[in-house]
């Protein structure tokens, strides 16, 4: 178990919101978390979810809720069965948690993973993509003490803020481990801009690229827990969900002047609700009444939308965190940029550099994973069957000296193309620990490409 100071902030965190209800918000990528205040007895999502399902399910007739029972269960098992990933096996290093959680406790997601991805390398320059809190960046900065040029995006002002404030401390703090020659920059930016970002900075990384770039996906602990962002199914606040406040397309704008339509549309494509259309109809009522305006407004009618049968006293939970996900797509335009932004980090890698991307829900994963495969020129579609698969081999010229010949034993096989490898065949999902002490990670896939 986690000891001292980072027992106690996990303690405050999940205590802080197993207060508000027995039902935890969605994570970063929407998925939905229930605590039922026994958080450490579910072993694994499908577990979980086995559990609420068969919980839930309406007192018709005890043979009907057998067989529902039943059904359920085993859906959520072969579902379970049927994920190809590969569970990360490292352990879950509590001093490097400690050292990283951040004052507002956002926990980054798989850390010792994300530093495995770079730990073999020479980074001289890095790119952090979603710099949040500013977690993985701080713990890349302290284990690469070679790196010369880091640079932090994100379009979020509070993050950006955060992120900077922390890592410049971190600088100035005279920490072992961090390079004097260390240049920083960071940019409010979206990462779709990135090669403009890199242009402004230096010319030279245009040309000779970076070494690592890390994107860490969906939102940080301070967007969700707080309410006026508009990102929690549990608070009430505006119907916002910008992440970057300077836009101008709001939830509440979708919401009341979309074609209703283009709503049914984003529930069922972008949070896969099969209650969409009766959704859409509800919404488009609403706007006899004056429309939605509040995030507890469009909660009460999902509310009262979603049958008893659906999941039960509290179905309505699922289907509010998927509209909140496909909102919240829409609003950020978040898998076009997502798509768009992976071929453009790939191109802004130098040659032996790594691109790390963390994504949240099956609609990110899927793309990051077709991108993936359309640049090393594979075939998309299956899982199996593209691309050259083998095992490990190295000899990046970004390889440390020491290292040059051991393999990287998180790497299990590697799809080599022409001009890149794909080192996750299958994604790298958290080890159980992390998933029992932070919730949000469960949904959490790392992908790494290497350009070569
Ligand atoms: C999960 S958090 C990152 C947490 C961070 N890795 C840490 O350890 O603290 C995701 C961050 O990405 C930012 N973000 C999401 N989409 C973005 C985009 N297209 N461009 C820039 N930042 C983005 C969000 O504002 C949020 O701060």
């Amino acid at each position: 178990m986690f000891g001292g100071r980072a027992t106690v902030k996990f303690l405050m965190w999940s205590s802080s919101i197993l207060s508000k209800s027995d039902i935890l918000f969605p994570g970063h990528g929407g998925e939905l978390f229930f605590s039922l205040n026994r958080a450490s007895s579910f072993k694994s999502t499908s577990s979980c979810l086995a559990r609420v399902s068969s919980r839930s399910i309406s007192n018709d007739s005890v043979k009907k809720k057998k067989k529902n029972s039943n059904r359920k269960e085993k859906s959520f098992i072969s579902v379970d069965s049927l994920v190809k990933r590969t569970r990360s096996n490292k352990e879950l290093d509590e001093d490097i948690i400690e050292q990283h959680l951040s004052a507002d406790s956002h926990v980054p997601v798989m850390l010792g993973e994300v530093l495995d991805v770079f730990s073999n390398r020479q980074l001289r320059s890095f790119v952090d993509c979603t710099v949040g809190a500013g977690g993985h960046s701080s713990a890349i900065i302290q284990a690469h003490p070679e790196l010369q040029c880091y640079i932090g995006l994100d379009m979020d002002p509070v993050a950006h803020e955060m992120a900077r404030t922390r890592i410049n401390g971190l600088l100035n703090s005279g920490a072992s481990h961090v390079s004097s020659d260390l240049r920083t920059h960071f940019h409010l930016k979206n990462f779709k801009f990135i090669r403009s970002v890199l242009s402004e900075v230096d010319e030279k990384l245009i040309d000779g690229g970076v070494d690592g770039i890390l994107m860490d996906l969906g939102m940080s602990s301070m967007q969700v827990n707080n309410p006026e962002r508009g990102f929690s199914v549990l608070g009430d606040g505006p119907l916002d969900m910008r992440m970057n406040p300077q836009e101008s397309l709001t939830a509440e704008h979708i919401l009341n002047s979309w074609p209703v339509t283009e709503i049914g549309r984003i529930l069922r494509e972008y949070g896969e609700e099969s209650n969409w259309f009766s959704l859409q109809n509800k919404i488009d009522r609403s706007r006899n009444t004056g429309g939605l305006h509040s995030t507890r407004e469009l909660v009460k009618l999902i509310q009262n939308s979603t049958p008893r049968s659906r999941g039960g006293r509290q179905g309505w939970i699922k289907t509010a965190t998927r509209v909140f996900q496909a909102l919240r797509i829409a609003v950020n335009d978040e898998l076009k940029t997502l798509e768009d932004s992976v071929y453009n980090c790939f191109d802004c890698l130098s040659p032996g550099g790594r691109l790390a991307v963390i994504s949240f829900h099956s609609l990110e994963d899927r793309i990051v994973k077709q991108t993936f495969l359309d640049i090393i020129g594979g075939r998309s579609g299956s899982d199996e069957g593209y691309g050259q698969s083998s095992e490990p081999v190295s000899g990046s010229h970004l390889q440390k000296k020491h290292t040059a010949d051991a393999e990287e034993a998180w790497i299990k096989r590697v799809v080599q193309g022409n001009n890149a490898r794909i080192l996750t065949k299958r994604p790298i999902t958290p080890s159980e620990k992390e998933e029992e002490l932070n919730r949000r990670s469960r949904s959490a896939k790392l992908r790494v490409i290497e350009k070569v």
